[in-house]
């Protein structure tokens, strides 16, 4: 039965969609089966696993799964062995106000996984950088919130915005909704601020899980122009270490 993680931060840019490739794709080849959701009507995950072929999905997307115009077998891409996706497309900003407009709204997306749960070990969500229906969508639907963040004076403040939206979700939707942890990203050597904030980020949330910390590496944005993983562009390098690393540190704390 399928653990289903949220990789979420109201804050753009941080690296939700390199942070979901990544480690699905690290998880994948682990042996695990792996469904990603791009929920994000920027659709970067999508394009980053399929390229031109978004655009024949408009009929099968997540919006549609939402809207229940498509099925969850239908609407689901496979990319490759262990991995598959439910496409995010250009329409799906349209879809929002339609989807606002339904009966039972904040658990459509819960509601059209639940029949592929056991077809899978892990489903990871790749979120939108805002607060709206897609994201109150996909943390209904999960068990674990993951969250990248950059180690700047914003972004350590803005993890309080993180856990009242995740306290507000546990109240009125999701009960047991858990945090899995924080995955500083971009960090460098260069500067003593990185450094000094992550200090700051364990003072300041002391219970939060702070995970394996992912390099600044001009390796992850080529390979994510590219639309390759990391482990494709350059498998040996730092940060294709610091995603196995988290990938191995993910199945632990859920498997056990
Ligand atoms: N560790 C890293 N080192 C260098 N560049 C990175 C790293 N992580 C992410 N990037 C780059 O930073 C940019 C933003 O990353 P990404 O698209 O993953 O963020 P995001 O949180 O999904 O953004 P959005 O909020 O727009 O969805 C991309 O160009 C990506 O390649
Ligand atoms: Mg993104």
């Amino acid at each position: 039965m399928a653990v289903v993680i949220s990789v979420a931060n109201q804050k753009g840019g941080v690296g939700k969609t390199t942070l979901t490739m990544n480690l699905a794709y690290a998880l994948s080849s682990m042996g695990r089966r792996v469904l990603v959701v791009d929920i994000d009507p920027q659709f970067n995950l999508t394009f980053g696993l399929i390229g031109m072929d978004v655009l024949q999905h408009g009929d099968s997307n997540v919006g549609t799964l939402m809207t229940r115009e498509s099925d969850i077998d239908n609407t689901i891409v496979e990319v490759r062995e262990n991995l598959h996706l439910v496409p995010s497309h250009l329409n799906l900003s349209a879809k929002e106000i339609e989807i606002i407009n339904t009966y039972n709204r904040e658990r459509r997306l819960e509601k059209a996984l639940l029949p592929v749960l056991p077809d899978y070990d892990y489903v990871l969500i790749d979120n939108p950088p805002s607060m709206g229906i897609f994201l109150v969508n996909s943390l209904t639907a999960s068990d674990y919130v993951l969250i990248p963040l950059e180690l700047s004076y914003f972004g350590v403040i803005g993890m309080q915005l993180m856990f009242n939206l995740m306290r507000m979700i546990r109240q009125e939707t999701n009960e047991n909704l858990k945090l899995l942890g924080l995955v500083p990203n971009k960090f460098t050597r260069q500067t003593k601020v990185p450094k000094m904030r992550l200090k700051e980020l364990k003072e300041t949330y002391p219970d939060a899980p702070i995970l394996t910390t992912i390099p600044k590496a001009i390796a992850l944005e080529k390979a994510q122009s590219q639309g390759v993983s990391i482990f494709e562009f350059e498998g040996d390098g730092r940060a294709a270490k610091a995603f196995s690393k988290l990938a191995r540190e993910v199945v632990e704390l859920v498997e056990g």
